[in-house]
């Protein structure tokens, strides 16, 4: 009796692990969505549907993505390795992957030895790249050089690295996301390669300490600004004066919240700094939790 009830409890444990190591596919209509997220792997499994659509593999120990990992999965057009300890990637590891729109990388220890040279030229729809809360100190210009389709893009922001090539190439870019972003300054050249790309969304949420009238210049397109929560390194009226530049664009929404510092505490904007805003076109403007004491009128 015993030993029946022993071989069941190992029976039990048995199965229970085989259905934890495995993943979940779900259909709906044309999409195939197989879920591998959290479940220890430590290489891409190789018994995950070919006709899969959307592949999430995010929180697992995947430490290198070697070549031809993906190959049998030419549908796959969203694929989420966020989370997943990555540090390598082989140049060929996208290969075969040649439906991918959006590609998640979020949050592994890459950095510009990761991603060698041409391990993106393989992915020639890729549309949505998410490369933020890695180990960057420089930019991986090389790598964003052939990406000409791409739309959103969400990086960490290096301070004192100019933007070069890379950037300049992204002539789709209409999102851009620096995440963490540790930027201190911001002058009227910084963003220069920017001209030619008609940025909708821009997304600075840094250490600004420092920036210049005309800063925003290259982002004649802009409809979406988020320059928040740079705490304790600049106050707003300060900060205003990047809106320079952008006179009479239509902008939908700027979000200036949380840009104060400790000592002094309060803020005052002169009519002069608080104009700046009703220059540009805004439909909404958030300057909340900037410790402004008061706001001066004009005469
Ligand atoms: C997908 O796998 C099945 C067998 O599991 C095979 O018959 C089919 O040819 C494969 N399709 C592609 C596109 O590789
Ligand atoms: C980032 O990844 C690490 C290790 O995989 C994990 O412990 C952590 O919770 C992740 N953080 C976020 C914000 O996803
Ligand atoms: C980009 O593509 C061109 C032509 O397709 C190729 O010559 C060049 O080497 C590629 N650049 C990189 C950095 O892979
Ligand atoms: C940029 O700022 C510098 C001062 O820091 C100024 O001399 C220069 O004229 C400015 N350039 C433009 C294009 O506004
Ligand atoms: C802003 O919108 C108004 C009204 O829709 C339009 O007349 C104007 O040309 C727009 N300005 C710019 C710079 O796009």
């Amino acid at each position: 009796m015993n030993v029946l009830r022993i071989f069941y409890l190992v029976l039990f444990f048995l199965i229970n692990k085989s259905l934890s190591s495995k993943c979940r596919t779900t259909r709906t209509g044309n999409d195939v969505f197989t879920d591998c997220h959290g479940r220890g792997f430590r290489y891409v499994p190789r018994n995950v549907p070919n006709d899969t659509t959307c592949l999430d593999l995010s929180d697992n120990e995947l430490s290198v993505i070697s070549n031809f990992a993906f190959f049998r999965l030419k549908y796959v057009s969203s694929l989420k390795l966020s989370s997943a300890q990555i540090s390598v990637i082989e140049s060929k590891a996208f290969s075969g992957l040649v439906k991918l729109t959006s590609l998640d990388l979020r949050n592994n220890t890459l950095d510009i030895h990761s991603l060698l040279e041409n391990v993106f030229n393989s992915l020639p729809f890729l549309r949505i790249l998410d490369l933020s809360q890695n180990n960057f100190h420089q930019y991986p210009e090389k790598v964003l050089e052939n990406l000409s389709d791409l739309e959103r893009l969400s990086i960490n922001g290096i301070n004192e690295q100019t933007f070069g090539n890379g950037f300049r190439s992204l002539s789709k870019l209409t999102y851009l996301n620096f995440h963490p972003c540790s930027i201190t300054r911001i002058d009227n050249t910084t963003f220069d390669v920017f001209k030619n790309i008609q940025l909708t969304e821009l997304i600075l949420n840094c250490k600004i300490r420092y920036v210049e009238p005309g800063a925003l210049n290259s982002f004649q397109s802009i409809e979406r600004l988020d320059i928040s929560r740079n705490f304790n390194n600049v106050r707003i009226s300060y900060l205003l004066q990047i809106l320079n530049g952008l006179m009479d664009r239509n902008v939908t929404s700027i979000d200036f919240s949380n840009n104060f510092r400790t000592i002094p505490a309060a803020d005052v904007l002169l009519a002069s700094q608080f104009a700046m805003i009703g220059a540009v076109c805004v439909k909404e403007v958030d300057l909340s939790h900037n410790r402004i004491i008061s706001i001066q009128s004009g005469e």
